[in-house]
């Protein structure tokens, strides 16, 4: 089940399991967490038992509860309708979750589980000479997060920008260069001067046909391998990348391969061809294209009746290429919902051709991402540069910090930290395929559910650990026997599962989620209890392990995220 502590969820399978005299794996996911503490900490519904044990569901947790008595992490274990609750013990929390966690540190929740494993994950997956914008923003922040998750569970991960860098737009912009263009002027303006290059193309060939002609010799001259075309083509593709670095280098995010869409290219006559030999290639119209009847899906296309290949065509080729290269496990793309309909042509083609791992390919959607401002939406029509918003996050920060803190060190800094944080928790705020409405307001809310929230709370932990200095008392952890301290301590223990669910799922948001839960929880432990008290060092040494605890779940919690922890802000 969902979050529940792992090593007192384990101990009371097991009891269970015993007394019932069933396998311990049976009972232990059956195993709940009641949504309501006054209901206990651990719940076992035993409805499903009673089928098997012919009795029903009161009598049987009766009659577990008789047989287990009180464990010795249990204050009391009581049955309610059909279920089984136990009452955990607060010093059993000390014990299985809050003595470990301080003992890991930052590592608390890192595990090899994946060791020997490889996971391919597409993601952000650019596209030449076109702005990086806000629709990237997503599987940008959701594919890195998933990076960096995996890899914290020991994966092998291997990180792909699978560039949109061919097609004949490319041989149109070689061509309006060569009319219009400057060096100087591309040098300067970047992607921004080669849309403006683009679209001046497509007005001049309104009136000119024969500049579409031009655009077509250009872009064979690509395909043939010219020198002056390759070299103009990676001098526009140069420029893209380079202005994407920034946005990356601000994000935190990496890759290890940029293997685009023209790397497939001199692979696809061999995908064609063994399609062709395993009998899937039919012609219709002119095309070459694979049915998926069987699969309810309309035929997926893989050459035009011209001859020239497809998107689809060059992911068959990537896909094959990846496990050939990686021998993955997985094989993800974090890709618009929009996409949906080609990676299910996609996996259903790979099935078809007999290829076992297509089972392992996995399109990890999400919504659509659009911001309430409009003003940021002005200088390409209504395309939202993803370098703005992040600028505009920043800005609105300083403001902020100019009211709260004028003082604080370091501004320009924190203030970055802060506002990119706060649009990549923002991006991972929800469960993926929701759409995002994003509100400056809202995301920038330091009481909200937000990242600069989380980030306060982990500022606050690093603030009270520097005013205590070292203590050097024995800690007497009978002080975290209270409701606010067991539910910080709860959520410490859910932590763990939080990140393995993240990679099961390829869902980061649990995450965000738990680290918010975490935030929230020592808010409210901090209004509600001095953490130092001078007079009692054994009890100020306790409080102060879960600080420092809760100070290193959130900041590992917010790196996985790709969201730096300020120490002060
Ligand atoms: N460049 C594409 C886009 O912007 C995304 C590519 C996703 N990856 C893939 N292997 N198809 O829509």
């Amino acid at each position: 089940m969902v979050g529940e502590n792992l090593e007192i969820a384990d101990k009371f399978a097991a009891d269970v399991a015993a007394a019932a005299d069933l396998p311990d794996a049976e009972i232990r996911d059956m195993i709940e967490t009641p949504p309501d503490p006054q209901m206990g900490d651990l719940a076992l519904p035993c409805f499903k038992l009673a089928k098997t044990m012919r009795r029903s569901p009161r009598d049987i947790a009766a009659g577990l509860a008789e047989k287990i008595g009180t464990p010795d992490y249990a204050d009391r274990v009581a049955v309610e309708g059909g279920y089984l609750n136990i009452y955990v013990r607060p010093e059993a929390y000390v014990e299985t979750v809050l003595l470990p966690a301080a003992e890991a540190g930052t590592e608390w929740g890192k595990s090899d589980e994946g060791q020997g494993r490889t996971v391919v994950i597409d993601y952000s997956s650019i596209n030449i000479a076109k702005p990086f914008h806000i629709g990237h923003l997503s599987s940008t922040a959701i594919g890195s997060a998933l990076y960096k998750i995996y890899g914290y569970l020991g994966y092998n991960v291997v990180g792909v920008n699978h560039l949109g860098d061919w097609g004949t737009q490319f041989g149109k912009m070689i061509a309006a260069y060569k009319h219009w263009g400057s060096d100087e002027e591309i040098e300067k303006g970047g992607v921004d001067a080669l849309m403006q290059l683009y679209v001046r193309f497509h007005t001049e060939a309104e009136a000119d046909d024969s500049l579409n002609e031009e655009g077509r010799m250009w872009f064979r001259r690509i395909e043939e391998g010219d020198e002056e075309a390759v070299r103009i083509f990676g001098w526009f593709k140069d420029l893209t990348l380079r202005e994407a670095a920034g946005v990356y280098e601000k994000l935190d995010v990496k890759f290890d391969s940029y293997a685009g869409e023209s790397f497939y290219e001199s692979m696809l006559p061999a995908v064609i061809a063994e399609l062709r030999e395993k009998n899937l290639l039919e012609e219709s119209e002119g095309a070459e294209i694979v049915r998926l009847d069987e699969y309810d899906l309309s035929p997926m296309i893989v050459l035009k009746s011209d001859g020239a290949t497809l998107y689809a065509t060059r992911d068959l080729a990537a896909a094959e290429y990846r496990k050939r290269t990686y021998d993955f496990d997985r094989n993800l793309y974090v890709v618009a919902y929009q996409q949906n309909l080609h990676f299910r042509q996609l996996f259903a083609a790979l099935e078809k051709m007999g290829y076992e791992w297509a089972r392992d390919c996995e399109h990890v959607a999400f919504g659509m991402v659009s911001l309430e401002d409009q003003t940021l939406s002005t200088r390409h029509g209504n395309v939202v540069l993803l370098k703005d918003v992040l600028n505009r996050a920043v800005e609105k920060t300083i403001e902020i910090i100019d009211q709260k803190n004028p003082g604080l060190e370091n501004k320009e800094e924190i203030a970055a930290q802060i506002g990119i944080g706060a649009v990549l928790y923002s991006a991972l705020s929800q469960s993926r395929i929701k759409d995002i409405t994003f509100n400056w307001d809202r995301v920038l809310n330091f009481d909200g559910e937000t990242g600069p929230y989380v980030q306060y709370a982990h500022t606050r932990c690093v603030s009270v650990l520097g005013r205590a200095g070292e203590i050097g008392a024995e800690p007497d952890f009978r002080v975290l026997d209270n409701p606010q301290a067991v539910a910080v301590m709860k959520l410490i223990g859910q932590f763990p599962e939080a990140v393995k669910l993240a990679a099961e799922r390829n869902e980061p948001f649990y995450v965000t989620r738990s680290i918010t839960e975490l935030a929230q929880a020592f808010n409210r432990y901090y209004y509600d209890h001095k953490i130092i008290t001078p007079d009692d060092p054994a009890a100020t040494a306790a409080r102060l392990v879960l600080t420092r605890v809760v100070r290193d779940v959130l900041r590992r919690g917010l790196a996985l995220l790709g969201i730096r922890a300020p120490e002060k802000m």
